[in-house]
């Protein structure tokens, strides 16, 4: 069956108009585009990210930082605070550095797929999502959802990711000139509704009678991926030193180097661990320390298995830049997930949370 000829962005559009999901960096089917900066914003949340976990973020950032102007003002420290726990903190970096281009440009953004890809952070996903959502340019948009409706749509069964080109030059193919903004969300949300991993709704998609792996009979058996690497596993040590100034109780916080895992954000002190080696282990000052407990975090290309050492005491010293941050105001300290998890083992051991 030639999937072209059922013309499934018609098909797909009208289901759209019907199902759109309402999600808050979203106009509804056929309305006027949303705010560039809106649109941006949550397709730089939502990469490598869900939906339920993005929209409390957008909804964050969207209060304390309205326009493009405001987040280009914003301190950084307060921009990479706000972004803790959503991970990837290279994108808030770029975030920041988008803002401030954009801001310097008169709060414009740029509206061709070619001008968007020359703002920092923007890859060819990105640049062209925004470029259909938010200027209802033709762009051929696809992420993973998208993947997976092509990669069935056409019976693709060549494995991810070599079949890249080939899904896109597809997804071109069935791209329509007009509402092509409607037609990629409407892709996405066919993969996050209807279109899924494990068994396919079929019986509700609007594209099942152009579908040639359903005419195949077993359509969750694509996309086939190549099988994943393993992924390492680091060691390393994370430092909880309290020290009571003036009655009240403080915990030693750290500033991490602006490149690299974590870059830019508050931290507990550590032993050096990074992507491609353990850490040394080493405490930072000599003293009595005590184990609390380990955590376990996975990254993108690594897991790590993190010990949490407690200095007994409340005299500690200082362990490399940073500051001395009142415990009462530990969360508001924008610890990314990996560093609350070991505050909060460090509080349970010293008994100041159960
Ligand atoms: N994932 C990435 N962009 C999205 C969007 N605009 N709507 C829903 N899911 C998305």
């Amino acid at each position: 069956m030639d999937a072209s000829s059922e013309n499934p962005a018609r098909l797909l559009l009208d289901w759209y108009d019907a199902n759109a999901r309402a999600l808050p960096w979203r106009a509804p089917p056929g309305t006027p585009a949303p705010e560039p900066y809106r649109v941006w914003l949550s397709e730089v949340m939502l990469q490598q990210t869900t939906v339920a976990a993005v929209k409390d973020y957008f909804a964050k950032f969207t209060t304390l930082w309205p326009r493009v102007e405001d987040l280009a003002a914003a301190r950084d420290e307060d921009v990479m605070a706000a972004w803790a726990g959503l991970g990837y903190y290279a994108r808030a970096r770029n975030l920041l550095a988008c803002a401030r281009e954009v801001a310097a440009r008169g709060g414009r953004f740029p509206e061709t797929e070619e001008g968007l890809r020359a703002l920092p952070g923007l890859g060819p996903y990105t640049a062209a999502a925004i470029a259909a959502i938010a200027f209802g340019r033709r762009a051929v948009v696809v992420d993973a959802n998208v993947e997976r409706v092509v990669s069935r749509l056409f019976a693709i069964a060549e494995p991810l990711p070599a079949s890249r080109p080939l899904i896109r030059s597809r997804t071109e193919t069935i791209t329509p000139e007009e509402r092509a903004g409607d037609f990629a969300q409407a892709m996405m949300d066919l993969g996050s509704a209807i279109c899924t991993v494990r068994e396919p709704r079929c019986l509700l998609c609007p594209l099942a009678g152009a579908c040639e792996a359903r005419a195949s009979g077993d359509p969750a058996a694509l996309p086939v991926k190549a099988p994943k690497k393993a992924k390492p596993t680091r060691t390393g040590r994370a430092f909880w030193i309290e020290r009571q100034i003036a009655g009240v109780d403080h915990v030693w916080l750290v500033r991490r180097a602006p490149k690299g895992m974590l870059g830019g954000m508050r931290a507990l002190p550590d032993d050096g661990w990074a992507a491609r080696r353990d850490g040394d282990g080493g405490e930072p000052f000599s003293g009595r320390w005590e184990p609390a407990g380990r955590v376990s975090h996975v990254f993108s290309h690594f897991a790590l298995d993190l010990g949490v050492s407690i200095h007994l005491g409340d005299r500690g010293e200082a362990a490399g830049e940073g500051e001395w941050w009142p415990l009462e105001r530990i969360a508001e300290a924008g610890l990314p997930t990996l560093f609350a998890k070991a505050a909060q083992l460090a509080l349970a051991h010293t008994g100041e949370v159960t």
